[in-house]
């Protein structure tokens, strides 16, 4: 049996963060998936595609690994590429109560779909997509949080 696992986000940008959550997921499962919201409700900072991009550049070349954008449910999107387990990383106890909500609604939508929870390695725990584009913003050096090409696209941004 092969064990699919999705790990969804909006990854607006991706961040060493997600990319070390991304390989401990192959520990356990056989194709992690890696799906990239399309989420407009959220007025994303890249587009979907520049998103997407940033992923297959940053772990595309991952055994098992594959780069997927979803839009709707991700309740739907699972069941569709027949996954059974949903990846989430958690960092701290606030993530906590959304992510527990998140997890209860998706496998209600969808029974056959586990929520497991991963945490970053301890060094990255702190991080997020959020605070790498706040430092980013304000002409910080994100060169330990994100990926060269990630790091070049926000300097890019936010030069304008
Ligand atoms: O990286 P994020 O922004 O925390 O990811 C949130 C995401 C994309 C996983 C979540 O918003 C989601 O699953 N959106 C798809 C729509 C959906 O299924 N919503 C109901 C979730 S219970």
């Amino acid at each position: 049996m092969t064990r699919i696992a999705i790990y969804p986000g909006s990854f607006d940008p991706v961040t060493r963060g997600h990319e070390d959550i991304i390989r401990r997921s192959r520990h356990f499962a056989d194709r992690v998936i890696v799906a990239v919201a399309v989420n407009p409700g959220k007025d994303p900072l890249f587009t979907l595609s520049e998103r997407t991009e940033f992923l297959r550049v940053a772990v595309g070349d991952e055994a098992g690994v594959e780069i997927r954008a979803f839009d709707g449910l991700l309740a739907k999107f699972a069941e569709k590429v027949d996954a059974t387990l949903v990846v989430r990383g958690l960092r701290a106890v606030s993530d906590f109560e959304y992510e527990f909500q998140m997890a209860l609604m998706n496998r209600t939508l969808y029974e056959a779909l586990e929520t497991v929870f991963l945490v970053p390695d301890v060094g990255l725990t702190f991080l997020s997509s959020s605070l790498v584009k706040e430092v980013a913003r304000f002409g910080g050096d994100v060169g330990m949080f994100v990926h060269p090409t990630v790091r070049a696209a926000l300097a890019e941004k936010f030069a304008r």
